[in-house]
């Protein structure tokens, strides 16, 4: 399993000493939530916080697009050192096409849904992504409570790919509500990567928490 902890969650005027602790724990990614005050609530950051980040580590970065018109800004995130770039199906009108863009610049795709959006909105593209991040809270905002029907998502997204041949070669990360005392059962319906914000940098010493999450296993 991977922990990819969201640094929503972090204090901004200190990303850097968020960086370090996500190294001192052994992260898998760091989870970047990108939000435009449309596609959500909140305006948190933007491509050149991502290229600052990209100087600090060589953990991947991971971001996490909840924004409208993504294919406007693909291109700046990659630019900043983006190593997966997730965007969400209810803000891309032709799917296929922009996760293979995010592909063929060398960049790791993936595709988002929110609690309310059905799996099948995903099948035609299975072939075409690394990643499909199951949204367990919906999204704007840490710190909100895990809707557990995310649960039988999650194993619906492992036999979708089981089925299709390809669950190697796809990631199923989920976000949002995910603690210390959950992350299994997350993990036990399938999840590959966990996503955790306020879990992680809401207590006295994150790095040690995300060794903590490391330690679970399924
Ligand atoms: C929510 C974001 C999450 C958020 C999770 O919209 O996409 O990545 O940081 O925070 P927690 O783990 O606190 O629910
Ligand atoms: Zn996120």
């Amino acid at each position: 399993m991977k922990v990819a902890p969201s640094i929503l969650s972090a204090d901004f005027a200190h990303l850097a000493k968020a960086i370090k602790q996500c190294e001192s724990g052994l992260a898998d990614y760091v989870h970047v939530d990108v939000m435009d005050g449309h596609f959500v609530p909140v305006i948190t950051i933007g491509p050149d916080v991502v290229r600052d980040l990209k100087k600090r580590t060589d953990i991947p970065l991971d971001v996490h697009l909840m924004i409208e018109e993504p294919d406007k800004y693909i291109d700046d995130f990659i630019a900043a050192g983006s190593n997966i770039v997730t965007v969400h199906v209810e803000a891309c009108v032709h799917l296929q096409r922009t996760v293979s863009y995010i592909r063929s610049k060398g960049v790791k795709a993936g595709v988002s849904l929110n609690p309310a959006t059905p799996l099948n909105t995903i099948q035609h593209v299975l072939n075409d992504v690394d990643l499909i991040l199951i949204m367990s809270v919906n999204p704007g905002f840490g710190g909100q409570q895990f809707i557990p029907d995310a649960l039988h998502k999650i194993s619906q997204a492992d036999i979708l790919l089981k089925n299709n041949g390809n669950r190697e070669a796809v990631e199923i990360e989920v976000d949002g509500g995910i603690k210390l005392n959950n992350a299994k059962e997350v993990l036990d319906a399938g999840a590959d990567v966990l996503v955790a914000g306020s879990a992680i940098f809401g207590t006295n010493d994150p790095a040690q928490t995300v060794k903590l999450f490391k330690q679970i296993h399924n």
